[in-house]
């Protein structure tokens, strides 16, 4: 089998996904929105499949898990409550030099004594470079083709100009412990948060209308004044789609636990969108401004957090390794003390080995009692659970009332279907109709996510065999097996095209169907071809499809 070229890999994945229908580019006739994707048809399926998986193993085949489907659009004190409106942010910072704006908290951190050379595209570039940093901070970095030389890391805070290999700076400036990503240059702009939920206004209001009228009313004012007027008058109004799903969970805890009489512990969860409006879009799918999350929020008794997250975390890492081909691809990574959300006791990040190196997939988070009692203190609800059974540490007595802690596994649909399609995208040399060799590609998608789980191909457009494979087709329908009737082309380039699509099985009617009634079924993993009756053939699909 031919290896992936890690470093073409993804443009392969990008290729492919467009060509076979996976994810297309939002808007693309109109020169396409960065940050926004399409599913398409095999896209649609296969974000579907991924989060009935997800659905089947966290809700129908769980006694101690429940489903909400919220809304989008929730109370703007949710926001303030949950904290997102205050620190819902990115530090964002500007390269003085490039103008390149990048998020702090993600660039690279050289550390003391290291060089901070400046990697330009190229020499005219670099010219440049020279010439505005020499303006505006009075040294003269040294030129080496496309790199600029000169400036070192003192300490933490303090960096230097060391020209000609000094030993000694001439200058010194504030180091702020980054570089901008792409360039490596360390003159960067102060620190400004930027808020990353989309904002929208609700209700029959003329927002413009009534700044317009406040501005015309207050000419005096000045622009800091004029800012906070405006703000005002926007907020009166301001809605905010949610950046994740998980709120509503923590807001409509009390309906769920009583409506559906639920002891702790017990989970809710939720699969949907959620939108962020994010400085940096990148890697296709992986990081977006529209996504789709998968989350679930599992209420446990105080002190019992620890073994819960050990849990949750295993049973997570096993339900993305086993749809999955390569499992040695995942990996745990725990956060640590510094890197923990201001709401977390502990967290561990599942990981996944992108061409770019192991990120993020999903994170299964300890939340303690935070979000509860947030939004018990901001709206007056009493979020609490009593148990009859247990004794309140406190006081000994029978009956405890308390605030559940919260563990959290948190998913991303969209991410995980771009590690399934890297997950599935194979290579592989085998022999043509004659015997020499000849590529393929094929998605070996797990057949329980597989967009199309069975193609129905008669071998020729004639003598009833059309007829036959509709028939088929329909049966599958009946059975709820998507499954397509494909008459295009050579029977070697429909094989070919629905290895690209991730068909697990092709099935063949024949002139031998009309006369014994059987077909075969290809295996698109191994190409190996069975006979078997046309009449058993969706039992066999079935009985595939339970077993896979
Ligand atoms: N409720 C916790 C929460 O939302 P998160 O780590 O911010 O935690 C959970 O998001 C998962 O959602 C991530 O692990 C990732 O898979 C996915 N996700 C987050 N932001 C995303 C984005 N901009 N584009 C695609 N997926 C994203």
């Amino acid at each position: 089998m031919a290896e992936n070229n890690s470093s073409s890999l993804m443009e392969k994945v990008i290729s492919l996904s467009k060509q076979r229908g996976f994810v297309f580019q939002s808007s693309e006739i109109y020169g396409g929105l960065k940050s926004a994707y399409d599913y398409g048809p095999l896209g649609v399926e296969l974000k579907r499949n991924i989060m009935n998986e997800w659905w089947r193993s966290m809700v129908h085949e769980r006694e101690d898990v429940i489903g909400i489907d919220a809304s989008i659009i929730m109370h703007t004190k949710v926001w303030h409550a949950s904290g997102h409106l205050a620190g819902f942010s990115d530090p964002l910072v500007d390269c003085l030099i490039s103008k390149e704006r990048f998020r702090a908290d993600k660039a690279p951190r050289p550390q003391p004594k290291d060089e901070l050379p400046i990697e330009c595209a190229d020499k005219g570039q670099a010219k440049t470079y020279v010439e505005a940093i020499q303006k505006r901070f009075n040294i003269e970095l040294k030129r080496n083709g496309k790199t600029l030389y000169g400036m070192k890391v003192i300490d933490e805070n303090t960096m230097g100009f060391f020209p000609d290999d000094s030993d000694k700076p001439t200058e010194t400036f504030p180091y702020r412990g980054y570089v901008s990503p792409t360039f490596g240059s360390p003159f960067l702009s102060d620190e400004r948060q930027f808020n990353l939920m989309f904002r929208s206004q609700i209700g029959p209001i003329d927002v413009l209308g009534d700044i317009t009228a406040y501005v015309e009313k207050n000419k005096e004012l000045d622009g800091k004044e004029l800012r906070t007027g405006i703000e005002e008058i926007v907020k009166k109004s301001a809605v905010y789609l949610r950046p994740e799903t998980a709120q509503a969970m923590f807001v409509q805890f009390l309906n769920c636990q009583q409506s559906m009489s639920m002891k702790v512990p017990f989970g809710i969860a939720q699969m949907g969108k959620s939108f962020r409006n994010e400085v940096t879009v990148e890697h296709f799918i992986f990081r977006s401004c529209e996504f789709e999350q998968m989350e679930m929020e599992f209420f446990v008794e105080p002190g019992t957090q620890k073994e819960w997250l050990d849990y949750w975390r295993d049973r997570r890492m096993e339900w993305w390794q086993k749809l999955a081909n390569d499992p040695s691809k995942f990996r745990y990574r725990a956060h640590e003390k510094d890197e923990l959300a201001h709401y977390a006791d502990a967290c561990y990040d599942i990981e996944y080995e992108y061409p770019w190196g192991f990120d993020e997939l999903e994170g299964v988070a300890s939340r303690t009692d935070y979000d509860l009692k947030k939004h018990a203190e901001h709206s007056g609800a009493k979020l609490s659970y009593f148990d009859q059974q247990k004794q309140d540490p406190e006081t000994g007595k029978n009956g405890w009332r308390y605030t559940p802690y919260v563990i959290e596994p948190a998913a991303g649909v969209t991410r995980g279907l771009l590690v399934y399609l890297l997950d599935a995208y194979h290579e592989e040399t085998v022999p043509n109709a004659d015997g020499e060799d000849s590529s393929r590609v094929v998605m070996k998608l797990h057949p329980r996510l597989a967009p199309i789980k069975v193609a129905v191909l008669p071998l020729v457009k004639k003598e009833g065999l059309p007829e036959i494979a509709r028939e088929m087709v329909s049966g599958f329908f009946k059975a709820g097996i998507n499954a397509r009737y494909d008459e295009q082309h050579s029977i070697g380039k429909r094989y070919r095209r629905h290895d690209e699509a991730g068909t697990p099985y092709c099935i063949t009617i024949d002139g031998q169907t009309t006369e014994d009634g059987t077909v075969t079924i290809r295996d698109r993993d191994t190409m190996e071809q069975e006979r078997i009756s046309k009449d058993e053939a969706l039992q066999v699909v079935q009985k595939r499809l339970i077993e896979s």
